[in-house]
């Protein structure tokens, strides 16, 4: 019985310290420098919960978000322009992706 409730507490803690991960990809590190990356708070570039609002509804969001984030540039926010891929020419399209999963699912 205690090695049943202590596997429990054990999951419960797996839990929490899952979803403290899901907070934001480690590869987008580099990004907060001009966003921020858990409000709708502008930074240099928008906040990525405004950019998760901006495509709410959109099934496509994350793709585009994607593909903006690839390119860079001008994406009406009138803020400035978005360098490709953040400044970062290392990013994988794995990493903008799992980075634009992350954002599109912000509300
Ligand atoms: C040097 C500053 C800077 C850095 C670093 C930067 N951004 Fe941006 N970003 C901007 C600016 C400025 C805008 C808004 C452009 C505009 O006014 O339309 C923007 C806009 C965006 C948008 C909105 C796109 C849309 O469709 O509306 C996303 C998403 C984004 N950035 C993601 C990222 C990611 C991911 C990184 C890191 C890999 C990153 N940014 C790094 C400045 C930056």
């Amino acid at each position: 019985m205690k090695s049943i409730i202590v596997s429990l507490a054990v999951a419960a803690g797996l839990m929490v310290a899952g979803s403290a991960m899901a907070a934001a990809p480690a590869s987008a590190k580099g990004c907060k420098a001009c966003h921020s990356i858990d409000s709708d708070k502008k930074v240099v570039g928008p906040g990525w919960v405004a950019v998760g609002k901006k495509y709410a509804g959109d099934k496509d969001g994350a793709s585009k978000i994607a593909a903006n984030i690839t390119k860079g540039g001008k994406f009406d926010w009138k803020f400035g322009m978005m360098p490709p891929k953040g400044g970062n020419a290392k990013l994988s399209d794995a990493d903008i992706k799992e980075i634009a999963t992350y954002i599109a699912g912000l509300k």
